[in-house]
């Protein structure tokens, strides 16, 4: 039997670099290997768009955006969250196993408090609902970003937790987490996140990408000064493409002879020719909307039956079925 991996993004923003080279890559790597479920996060979305059309714009982009990364719907089944409304009754029992202490500890949470954000009970509970999202459908491997892992964790938790109580159930789930890039990080330095302002575009144009990476700052090192490559947040970009002219620009970098505009300049160059083949297939993508539609109702028919599936078996170990 093949292993089943599920992942899902939130349509809360514009995807960027840093979902793909840290995420998003991965649901296109291993098609084939794996039972794949890809879903848009939109319940989970709610608790930071409260605008209907808002949301039902980004979510069909990222929709879109799946496909034109390459996500095949022959492979891989892409649906909407919300077309599994089970996957909130899942959360609710799980929410009467979780205790307030526990929840509390997410860094989710406790990033949101100290941002002296209004928290609502959605933000509080968005673990238990990414768990009953990971264990409804018996994942194996969930591959995220390093800034998911803790969100794994506590589904793992609550699968064994669940197990203990009603009777073995659940999976265990396994984070798959690109060691090497951890965090990709924006033009700021900080993480590259849609929250952060910070971000380059997954389908940006040319004069977008020239703008984010132009707007990079550096320190006034002038060209013939020796830099130090990890100390750079250009650099640090460069780092999403290894290879043999990354190795020799770290060598400039280290003897001289490198200034940073040289360095943007070619940074430049190679996010456009790294993003310009998706960005064409995304154009291509959008001209179609309604074969979108039909990709996700395929794709949530399969779902929902797994998921009831799931939801019987829960019921009758809970005790909701005389
Ligand atoms: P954002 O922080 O921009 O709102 P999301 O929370 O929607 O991003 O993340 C979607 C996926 O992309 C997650 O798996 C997350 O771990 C990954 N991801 C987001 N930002 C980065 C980053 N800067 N580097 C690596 N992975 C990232
Ligand atoms: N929390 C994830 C993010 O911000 C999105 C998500 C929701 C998810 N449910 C999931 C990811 C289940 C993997 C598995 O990116």
């Amino acid at each position: 039997m093949r292993k089943t991996l599920l992942s899902g993004v939130q349509p809360s923003g514009t995807a960027h670099i840093g979902n793909y080279f840290g995420a998003m890559r991965q649901f296109v790597d291993r098609q084939g290997d794996y039972r794949q479920f890809i879903f848009i996060a939109n319940y989970h979305a709610l608790t930071s768009v409260s605008d209907g059309a808002l949301l039902q714009k980004l979510t069909l982009e990222l929709a879109m955006d799946y496909l034109a990364i390459g996500v095949d719907p022959k492979k891989t089944t892409i649906f909407l969250q919300s077309d599994v409304p089970e996957v909130t009754e899942l959360a609710w029992i799980f929410n009467t196993i979780t205790t307030v202490p526990y929840l509390a500890r997410a860094t989710s949470f406790k990033d949101a408090e100290a941002k002296n954000k209004e928290v609502n009970v959605g933000l509080f509970d968005y673990p238990i609902l990414m768990a009953a999202d990971i264990l409804m459908y018996n994942a194996d491997v969930v591959p995220v970003g390093l800034d998911q892992k803790q969100h794994i964790e506590i589904a793992r938790d609550t699968a064994q937790k669940f197990n203990r109580i009603f009777g073995e159930t659940f999976k265990i789930p396994e984070p798959m987490i690109l060691e090497k890039v951890k965090t990709v990080p924006g033009t700021d330095g900080r993480k590259m996140s849609k929250s952060y302002g910070n971000v380059i575009g997954l389908f940006a144009s040319d004069e977008e990408i020239k703008k984010a990476v132009m707007s990079i700052p550096t320190d006034s090192k002038v060209v013939e000064e020796p830099k130090n490559p990890s100390e750079c947040k250009v650099f640090a970009l460069h780092e999403l493409f290894p290879g043999a002219d990354l190795e020799a620009l770290r060598t400039r970098y280290l003897a001289g002879g490198v200034g940073y505009k040289e360095s943007k300049d070619l940074l430049v160059e190679k996010i456009i020719a790294f993003v310009s083949p998706m960005r064409a297939r995304r154009e291509e993508i959008a001209r179609n909307p309604d074969a979108v539609l039909k990709i996700l109702r395929d794709g949530g028919e399969v779902a929902l039956a797994q998921a009831q599936k799931t939801m019987q078996e829960v019921r009758k170990k809970a005790g909701l079925i005389l």
